[in-house]
């Protein structure tokens, strides 16, 4: 039987607001973090199978047309079994697609992988790969986003509301703030890898990816296949913000290797490809205008900006959604220009396009307290909204007043002019943003079956670090009134139900919401069998209290135990309210006037975003949110030899991201409060919130210690030290 749920309203589950087993909410540890740190967790790469050889992919060093891929010599060179050329994609798919990712025509960006070299032993793969010089007949292209001949501006994308020039014209205060972004990169710990192997006609594929369901349908296009012959297995992902929502080239190589040479076919990308060759985080050129009236609420909003991408590709970095506001105003502008380049390809990174464009807003609001002379938590204050103020929906929940109130009062929230505090040669300032990110409901399957011993759930659902394995222990727990150490999770498996994945924050969510549905019709057969109804039961600790009567589940459940199915499905909700998630982030930085270094010295963010799931991993998520903004505001950055597109800083000694000395102490708090549209568990999506809008807290705070706006991000010694000498210091 399948207990189904489409979200078209309120559905909010009482059984978890009573709590009665205690599982849910609580800071579970995670139940696969033993196994990880003892190496016990099987990642993509990791299996050895019988028979199987290794490929290795090898780049293209410039772009145009392969005239000759020069394969003699290297068919020749030692323990080589197969060089492969065709098939191989031109860049990964994006996310949640069901179609094959783009195929190759000619070499399309500096380091493309154009073949795979498979031999006996990886060293020898690797030693002909760099072997591998195919004969290129070079094609010029732009690879400048400022320059280049062809910017699209897509309908859908754009917006210009009538009179906004009037309203512009008429506001007695405004700001006009450029803000400059680079390429970035998604950094996961584990190198793209997949291992594909072949019974007959039937594929095994293990890999590092995010969204089973989608990959599966998209590497059966790709090969051109039935989607139920594939089996998809990635049980542990080492991280993938995105970098891993597609199939991409190591798997359809894998695969088609594997299939001719009869062998199973390990594939693991080098970090300098994981660097040049999987998804990058488009530059950004971002204009921001605000004007306010003088009492400070904002009348007029535009947001124009560029990104870039490969030509062909539907994603651009969805930088302002042009038809939402987040806080008030009357009249808003949207130019979204995608310039079509031949830099590796652009894709989804963490939150993408909040994750860069919340900051900058949030940077363009400090200047405009700062031209109204207002503090700047007060002048969010005064601006926060009931309603999306374009569109008029509601909001399902959007506590971003209480967050920021909160958030301040928990940092120490003090107002006061730039330059004002010094430590010896450093200056020392406070900076605040708001975090906003917009929350979507997703469908998803799931299996939970109940024996004496306990549960077991079962979905592709993915755990990429999020903590999907402990959270999904608590639902079953909290619904069948189990200590969640006796329900086994399993997850990552296409042979298990199909749920969205981990993708856009909506992974806990979608697949926690199937679960608890299929526990709700197990709460079902445990009430018949007592012919009591369900919500009369009180299910704790492996017991049934119904009345006065206390009986152990053990006693109920039948010897082959009882196995239920449940199917959430998105409705109509969007159409209904904004489900939204929101919070407040404040930082203090210091900046030395000497050496322009700048240095974090505290940050702290109170977030909201429905019922918080497991306090620890939801902790987790937005430390990393936190920690993804210092990297974004003062170190991370992707440079493009402006020669030919390439991918100069292709390590982690030359992209350095935050280390341990990098980060100060963070503090984080939530509002947590079941949101009733969130679905039968309340909860909205967290894991990409934090990140949108962090820099934007730090780089304020910088202005308040230093008295410099740095808007190109990010805010090098170099660009602190050209503008400490423009105030004249
Ligand atoms: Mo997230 S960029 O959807 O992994």
């Amino acid at each position: 039987m399948t207990e189904t749920l489409k979200l078209d309203g309120p559905s909010r589950e009482a059984l978890l607001d009573r709590a009665a087993q205690g599982a849910i909410g609580r800071g579970l540890d995670r139940p696969e973090g033993p196994l990880k740190v003892t190496g016990q967790a099987g990642y993509a790469a990791d299996a050895r199978l019988d028979g199987m050889v290794h490929g290795v992919l090898a780049r293209a060093r410039q772009t145009g047309t392969i005239t000759d891929h020069r394969l003699e010599a290297l068919k020749a060179m030692p323990g080589v079994v197969l060089v492969l050329t065709d098939g191989i994609p031109r860049n990964p798919a994006q996310g949640a697609v069901p179609t094959a990712p783009p195929a190759a025509d000619g070499v399309a960006y500096t380091g493309q992988p154009t073949a795979l070299i498979v031999a006996e032993r990886f060293e020898d793969a690797w030693h002909a790969a760099l072997a591998y010089d195919p004969q290129i007949t070079p094609v010029a292209h732009d690879l400048d986003p400022e320059t280049a001949a062809t910017v699209e501006t897509p309908e859908d994308k754009q917006r210009a509301d009538d009179g906004w020039q009037d309203t512009w014209d008429a506001a007695p205060t405004k700001v006009d703030v450029t803000v400059t972004t680079p390429s970035l990169t998604s950094a996961p710990m584990e190198p793209h890898a997949a291992i594909a192997m072949w019974e007959g006609d039937q594929l095994t594929l293990r890999g590092g990816l995010q969204m089973l369901k989608f990959n599966r349908k998209s590497l059966a296009d790709a090969l051109d296949m039935p989607v139920a012959k594939i089996r998809l297995l990635a049980p542990y992902v080492g991280g993938g913000f995105g970098s891993k929502l597609g199939v991409a080239q190591e798997a359809v190589a894998a695969a088609l290797a594997a299939k001719q040479l009869g062998r199973p076919v390990s594939v693991v990308m080098h970090r300098r490809q994981v660097f040049e060759a999987t998804m990058r985080r488009s530059e950004s050129r971002q204009r921001i205008r605000l004007a306010c009236d003088d009492a400070g609420i904002i009348r007029a909003t535009a947001q124009e900006y560029r990104v870039s991408n490969l030509p062909g590709e539907a994603f651009s970095e969805p930088v302002a959604r042009a038809d939402r506001a987040f806080y008030a105003t009357d009249k808003l502008k949207i130019t979204h220009e995608i310039a079509r380049i031949h830099r590796m390809a652009a894709g989804s990174v963490r939150a993408p396009g909040e994750a860069i464009g919340i900051p900058a807003f949030e940077m363009a609001l400090d200047e405009l307290a700062e031209a109204a002379g207002i503090d700047p938590l007060e002048l969010r204050l005064k601006n926060t909204v009931e309603a999306d103020p374009i569109s008029g929906l509601p909001f399902s929940s959007y506590p971003l007043a209480d967050t920021l109130k909160a958030g301040a009062k928990a940092f120490g929230w003090q107002h006061r002019p730039p330059r004002q505090q010094q430590e010896g040669e450093w200056w020392i300032g406070q900076g605040l943003a708001s975090a906003i990110r917009g929350h979507f409901a997703a469908e998803a399957e799931a299996r939970v079956s109940l024996t004496a011993q306990g549960a077991i759930v079962e979905t592709d659902q993915t755990d990429i670090g999020t903590g999907s394995y402990a959270i999904l222990r608590q639902i079953t727990g909290e619904m069948l009134g189990l200590d969640p150490a006796d329900v086994e999770v399993r997850l990552g498996d296409t042979a298990f139900p199909p749920a969205f994945g981990s993708g856009g924050s909506a992974g806990a969510a979608s697949s926690g919401t199937a679960v608890l549905l299929a526990c709700r019709a197990l709460r079902k057969r445990i009430a018949a069998s007592l012919d009591a109804a369900p919500d009369d039961l009180t299910l704790k600790d492996g017991h049934v209290i119904h009345g006065n009567r206390r009986t152990a589940l053990a006693q109920i459940v039948p010897q082959e135990g009882w196995c239920e199915q449940g199917h959430v499905a998105a409705g109509d909700i969007s159409d209904k309210v904004r489900t939204t998630t929101c919070g407040a982030m404040f930082a203090q930085v210091a900046v030395n006037a000497v050496t322009g270094e700048i240095r974090v010295r505290q940050m702290h963010g109170t977030f909201a975003a429905g019922r918080i799931l497991n306090h620890k991993t939801a902790t987790s998520q937005c430390h990393g949110g936190l920690i993804w903004g210092i990297g974004m505001a003062l170190m991370e950055e992707l440079h493009h030899d402006p020669r030919d597109g390439a991918v100069v800083n292709r390590d982690f000694a030359q992209f350095h991201i935050p280390a341990n000395a990098d980060v100060p102490p963070l503090s984080v708090d939530f509002l947590d409060a079941a949101d009733d549209w969130g679905g039968p568990l309340g909860a909205l999506g967290l894991g990409e919130l934090s990140i949108s809008g962090a820099a934007g807290a730090i780089l304020n705070a910088v202005h308040n210690a230093a008295g410099i706006r740095i808007r190109d991000m990010p805010a090098t010694p170099d660009k602190v030290l050209d503008a400490l000498d423009k105030l004249g210091s």
